[in-house]
């Protein structure tokens, strides 16, 4: 049993709970929650945020991630406020962002669940998601250009390698405001949905992503992901080798021999 302490604890900038899954493990959501400010992140939040996944990530009972914010704002951007007398020495000396490095190493899928505002941090924290959900009226951008820098949380990286060198640098130039159907057709969202159903979607698709076998989503997670790092080559000998190494599952020989028996497979997680 994995501590579940992080469930009860207070918090001051998310919240945070588990939603129960009838046919598996338990969805985990983080909710940012700091709408006075639409959810500009700043150092505490981020720590919130990224320990929590932490959490969820050695919880045992838990398959999937939901990130959120709230209808007005997934999030708009890192706190400005907190940046705004920052000198580049107390940037490199605090490396403030570095926290943000430890979501890439989550190893359970997280779904980011896009409501309003996601720009600048609030798209690069988006992006560092597995998933994205977008409702319909849901913002884009990457806006740093109009403060005078650039995106500092992996904008110019993972913007480029989802939707391609045009579309990227034309946003983190103009600083632009995109729509969901924009990102959609662009590559960066899996979905659009209507305004009023997009955390419902998000919460369901990850509903579904829980009840599968998790070390191979884990390792389809993990494999997908390497994708965007390696050569075609390395690639396939990484992805031959997962493939391999989840012959060594429990749930491989249930999984298998369900199909051959007619019957719904019931997963150990092991
Ligand atoms: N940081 C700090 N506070 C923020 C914020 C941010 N990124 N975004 C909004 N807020 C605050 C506003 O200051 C305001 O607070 P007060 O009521 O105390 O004045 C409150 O949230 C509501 O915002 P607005 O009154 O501006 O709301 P609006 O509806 O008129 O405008 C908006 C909404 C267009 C999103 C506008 O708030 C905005 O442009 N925000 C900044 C967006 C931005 O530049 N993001 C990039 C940040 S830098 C970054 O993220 C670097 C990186 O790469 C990591």
């Amino acid at each position: 049993m994995s501590d579940k302490s992080y469930l009860s604890a207070s918090y001051n900038n998310i919240l945070v709970s588990a939603i129960e899954n009838k046919n598996g493990l338990k969805v985990g959501l983080i909710q940012l929650n700091r709408p006075e400010a639409l959810n500009a992140l700043n150092i505490p939040l981020m720590k919130e945020v990224v320990d929590t996944m932490e959490n969820m990530d050695v919880d045992d009972e838990i398959g999937c991630i939901v990130l959120t914010g709230n209808a007005r704002a997934f999030a708009a951007g890192a706190d400005i406020k907190e940046m705004a007398d920052a000198t580049a020495i107390e940037m490199q000396l605090s490396n403030r962002f570095a926290r943000w490095d430890r979501i890439r190493k989550i190893r359970k899928p997280i779904i980011a669940a896009v409501s309003g505002f996601a720009l600048g941090g609030g798209c690069e924290l988006a992006m560092s998601c597995d998933m994205i959900i977008g409702a319909e009226s849901a913002k884009f951008g990457q806006p740093e250009i109009n403060l005078g820098v650039i995106p500092g949380a992996g904008g110019t990286q993972r913007l480029t390698k989802a939707i391609g060198k045009a579309r990227a640098m034309e946003m983190i130039l103009t600083g632009r405001m995109m729509t969901s159907k924009d990102m959609y057709e662009a590559g960066l969202l899996t979905r659009v949905v209507e305004d009023a159903v997009y955390l419902d979607e998000a919460i369901e698709l990850a509903k579904e992503i829980a009840s599968k076998p998790n070390l191979a989503v884990m390792l389809g997670k993990e494999s997908v992901n390497k994708a965007l790092d390696l050569t075609i080559e390395s690639g396939l000998e990484y992805e031959r080798k997962n493939f391999y190494l989840l012959f060594a599952t429990e749930d491989k020989f249930e999984g298998m021999k369900a199909f051959v028996e007619k019957r719904k497979a019931e997963w150990k997680g092991r």
